[in-house]
């Protein structure tokens, strides 16, 4: 089923978009370009035309838009709705973004149990379901048609909601809660790319409920435990554990970033006569509804039920996300009615479960790896054994208490399991094969790289090395995270070289780093000739990152890009960040109390207050830079290109904000001034020469400032 068109009625949209900008109305924010009238109708068009590339985008994977005309529509709708908030409307796409904060979910009743599905495990198991149900159904109908037939879906391992929409539009959305009755995280559900927030027709019935799955592809599960990890949080054990934690934040903004999808799988209506008897026609009809809907196989019996269950056995490690099994579902909805349930699942469908590629090994010995906020991370060491095609040496035991729950000893004959994770996990232990001198593993009492005791911190599971001034790891992973490229983005400063430098006694702290002169670079073995210049250059030029970039760089824990940006405008100054209470902290939108206690304990430091002086005298920024729309290159924009001798393109692209300057992306015709250096590349400048975009040096550059760039020589 494919999608349907509308590429006429885009295309139409369109035209009338460019037709509202050519009224002047991004020029002429303080006047109401549109009436009332205009703008409800406008309103309506962006609706339905964001709705529509949405689909594109996230459903059908073909956009047909540039990111920046769909901006551009965003933005339009924006401005309309905050010009007239009472025409926003519950389906717009500005909702997207979230921002409600919840601090309770009410609880809502089903209205139809949501009930789970008996499994099954093998083939025989599989055919005894479809025996049972058809002499069930048999007793009650004389008239039975055979062969019976089943849908067959991929079986998503997520999380269950059910979705309704009234009259077209999406109203409420619910988690499966105990069955009975679910959370209502509607607004949370809002942010899911691919859930519609209308269904795309014109005639929508009254009621409908949506069932269906929300997931995380695999790879943005492994990039927010990445995330979650620098900023010294747990990482989640699996997409699904992460996609369950991230529908009960209480701040929709946050779930919006978490990248969550959604797979529908189940349609029902108030007037079940409007909609087709055969579920398979409902999954298309879904479809056409702008539903993602999960690979079905068409109405078939039993054998090729089979043949499905083993095709995706073999196939389901090349899908982006992970699945446990197949789902099979007889086909008819009068014939589901005459099955009804058994009290806790349904007669007419089954969970077909995949076995996780298993096998058995012997745990050598733990290893305990300390990362940069100190959070110990055992590590199980075994014997290499072959699983799902790679040789597994080591497997992740996420903390102490999985350990206790294992109740692993040294030397144990271990099961392993790769279940779509990519990291292996040990399941359990095989006590019978235990040697009986076998020693429990017991926590461990000292950090394994500096000695010190380890501490627990209340309510959480994980250990800490509380040596955070010395442990060697922790400096170092410190040191990474201060230069990263989302932080001071200081280029040239490895994991090794600062090994290197911490080793010589050069660097332990941030400041540090601000003092390092060519010369002490030199006297480290292996610097080549010209590297020292160069990276104290790097070093200096990152005093001019902005403050919010700061405050993330320093590393606090819990406090990651979004939350260093929030505490930046709300305290836009450190002095203010360093007297505020914690509940003023706690208070600022965005910011829980595990945040605001996190940077209090921080800022509380006596040593870190001395760090954070060290590196205000060293010049970097401390204080929130009002956008200066006010400065000499006042809402200009501009590019540079090419090379500027003892310049760092961050250095100037900083010194062009702070005056004013707007920095664009790439040469167009909106650019006023191209910035040249050395070594320019030949398209660049015909495409700027083409568009008569000007181009200038940069000592013309300074004499627009009236001001030069502040260059740092190292000096001795
Ligand atoms: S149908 C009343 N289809 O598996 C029948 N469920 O173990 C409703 N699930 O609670 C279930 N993929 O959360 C169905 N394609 C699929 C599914 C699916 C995943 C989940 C669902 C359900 C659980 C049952």
């Amino acid at each position: 089923m494919e999608g349907i068109s509308l590429g006429p009625v885009v295309q139409l949209v369109r035209t009338l978009a460019c037709h509202a900008r050519g009224r002047g109305f991004e020029s002429r924010p303080d006047r109401l370009p549109l009436s009332r009238e205009a703008a409800a109708k406008r309103i309506d068009e962006l609706v339905r035309e964001i709705a529509e590339h949405d689909y594109r985008y996230y459903v059908l994977a073909q956009p047909i838009i540039s990111d920046s005309e769909y901006d551009r529509l965003v933005r339009e709708l924006k401005e309309l709705e905050e010009a007239y908030p009472e025409l926003r409307r519950p389906d717009s796409p500005t909702q997207r973004v979230g921002g409600t904060v919840t601090k309770e979910f009410p609880v809502v009743p089903h209205r139809r149990p949501m009930l789970s599905l008996d499994n099954a495990y093998d083939r025989r198991e599989l055919e005894a379901f479809h025996t049972k149900l058809l002499r069930y159904l048999k007793a009650q109908l004389t008239d039975l048609a055979e062969p019976l037939l089943y849908i067959a879906q991929l079986k998503i391992d997520g999380v269950a909601v059910s979705l309704h929409y009234e009259n077209g539009i999406f109203v409420r959305g619910l988690t499966r809660g105990d069955g009975e009755k679910g959370d209502d995280i509607t607004a949370n559900l809002r942010t899911v790319r691919s859930l519609p927030l209308h269904l795309q027709t014109p005639n929508p019935p009254p009621f409908i409920e949506v069932r269906g799955e929300i997931y995380m592809d695999r790879k943005d599960f492994l990039a927010l435990n990445q995330q979650r990890e620098e900023i010294g949080e747990a990482p989640f054990m699996n997409p699904r554990n992460a996609t369950a934690g991230s529908l009960k934040l209480q701040d929709s903004a946050e779930v919006a970033r978490r990248r969550l999808r959604l797979w529908a799988y189940y349609l029902e209506a108030d007037e079940e006569g409007s909609l087709p008897a055969s579920d398979y026609e409902r999954m298309h009809l879904l479809k056409k509804w702008g539903f993602p809907v999960i690979e079905t196989l068409p109405p078939s019996p039993l054998p090729e039920v089979w043949d499905f269950i083993t095709h995706w056995e073999k196939e389901k490690e090349k899908l982006s996300f992970d699945i446990d099994g197949v789902v099979i579902k007889l086909d008819a909805w009068p014939l589901r009615e005459k099955a009804g349930f058994t009290a806790k699942a349904p007669r007419w469908a089954i969970a077909y479960k995949y076995q996780p590629e298993q096998a058995i090994t012997q745990l050598k010995g733990i290893t305990y790896q300390v990362g940069r906020t100190g959070y110990i991370t055992p590590v199980a060491e075994l014997a290499p054994v072959r699983l799902s095609g790679t040789i597994v040496k080591r497997a992740s035991l996420y903390n102490y208490d999985e350990i206790k729950r294992l109740d692993l000893h040294l030397g144990d004959w271990v099961v392993v399991e790769k279940s779509g994770e990519i990291i292996p996990k040990v399941i359990r232990a095989l006590p019978e094969r235990r040697d009986i001198f076998a020693k429990p593993v017991e926590p461990p009492t000292a950090c394994p790289e500096c000695g010190t005791l380890l501490v627990q911190a209340p309510g959480e599971v994980g250990r800490y090395c509380p040596n955070y001034r010395h442990c060697p790891p922790q400096v170092i992973g410190r040191l990474e995270h201060f230069v990263s490229r989302k932080a001071m983005n200081i280029q040239g400063l490895g994991e090794k070289i600062l090994k290197k430098l911490y080793e010589a006694g050069l660097v332990e702290t941030f400041s540090d780093l601000y003092r390092l002169t060519p010369d002490k670079l030199r006297s480290l073995e292996g610097f080549a000739e010209k590297l020292p210049e160069k990276l104290v250059a790097e070093i200096q030029a990152s005093r001019q990152v902005p403050y919010e970039r700061v405050l993330y760089a320093l590393g606090i824990r819990h406090v990651g890009e979004t939350a260093a940006q929030k505490i930046a405008e709300a305290f836009p100054h450190i002095e203010a960040l360093l007297s505020a209470p914690e509940e003023e902290l706690a208070s600022v939108h965005g910011i829980g109390e595990v945040i605001a206690r996190s940077v209090r304990t921080f800022l509380d430091d006596p040593e870190n207050q001395a760090e954070i002086e060290a590196l205000r005298a060293a010049g970097l920024q401390f204080e929130k830079k009002a956008s200066k729309r006010e400065g000499p290159l006042a809402g200009k924009r501009f590019l540079i290109s090419g090379k500027f001798e003892g310049i760092s393109r961050e250095a100037l692209k900083s010194y062009i904000i702070e005056h004013g300057g707007i920095y664009a992306s790439s040469v167009s015709q909106n650019l006023d001034y191209l910035v040249v250096g050395a070594d320019m590349g030949p398209s660049k400048k015909a495409r700027a020469e083409a568009l008569g975009v000007r181009m200038i040096t940069l000592q013309e550059l300074e004499a627009l400032v009236g001001k030069p760039v502040e260059v740092w020589l190292s000096r001795d």
